[in-house]
C-alpha cells in the first residue's frame, strides 16, 4: 500500500544559501501537506544514526561531516503516494542527472551537498519521521 508519508530533510548548503523559502514553496506546490516541522543542527552522533545503512560507503564520512556542518529543516510530509511523488520532485541524487523543475536541479550544487532528503521507501519515512519527531510534534 502507498503511504501517505515522507520525511524531508533541507540540507546545510540549501539553509546556507537562503533556499529554504524556495524550496518549502516548491514543496506546498507540489500538494504536500506538512505535519511536523523543526530548524535544528544534527550532532555527530545523530547523523552517524540517520545515514547508518551508508555506514560502509566511501562517502560516510564526507556525508556525515557535510550534514553536521550546518542547521537543517526537517519536516513530515503528507500527500498520497507521498515518498514516490517526492522523490520525483527533489531528483536525481547527482544534480548533474536530476530533470528540469526539480528541487535538485534548481537547488544542488553538487552530488553531495544536493540541498534535499527524502525517504526511500515507506518503511525507511516512518523510521525518518521517528528519528525527528516525537507524537506530541506532529499536527
Ligand atoms: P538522500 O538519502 O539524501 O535523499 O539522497 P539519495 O537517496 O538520493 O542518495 P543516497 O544514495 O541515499 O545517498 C545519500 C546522500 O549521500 C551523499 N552522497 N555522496 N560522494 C558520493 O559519491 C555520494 N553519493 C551519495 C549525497 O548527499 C546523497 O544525497
Ligand atoms: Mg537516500
Amino acid at each position: 500500500m502507498a503511504s501517505n508519508r515522507t520525511l524531508t530533510m533541507i540540507k546545510p548548503d540549501a539553509v546556507k544559501n537562503n533556499h529554504i523559502g524556495p524550496i518549502l514553496a516548491m514543496i506546498n506546490e507540489a500538494g504536500f501537506v506538512i505535519k511536523a516541522m523543526k530548524y535544528t543542527q544534527l550532532t555527530k552522533k545523530q547523523a552517524e544514526l540517520f545515514y547508518e545503512v551508508h555506514k560502509e560507503r566511501p562517502f560516510y564520512g564526507e556525508l556525515v561531516d557535510f550534514m553536521t556542518s550546518g542547521p537543517i529543516v526537517a519536516a513530515i510530509l503528507e500527500k498520497d503516494n507521498a515518498v514516490e511523488d517526492f522523490r520525483k520532485l527533489i531528483g536525481a541524487t547527482n544534480p548533474a542527472d536530476a530533470e528540469e523543475g526539480t528541487i535538485r536541479k534548481k537547488f544542488a550544487t553538487s552530488l553531495g551537498e544536493n540541498a534535499v532528503h527524502g525517504s526511500d521507501s515507506n518503511d525507511n519515512a516512518k523510521i525518518e519521521g521517528d528519528f525527528h519527531f516525537s507524537m506530541c510534534e506532529r499536527f
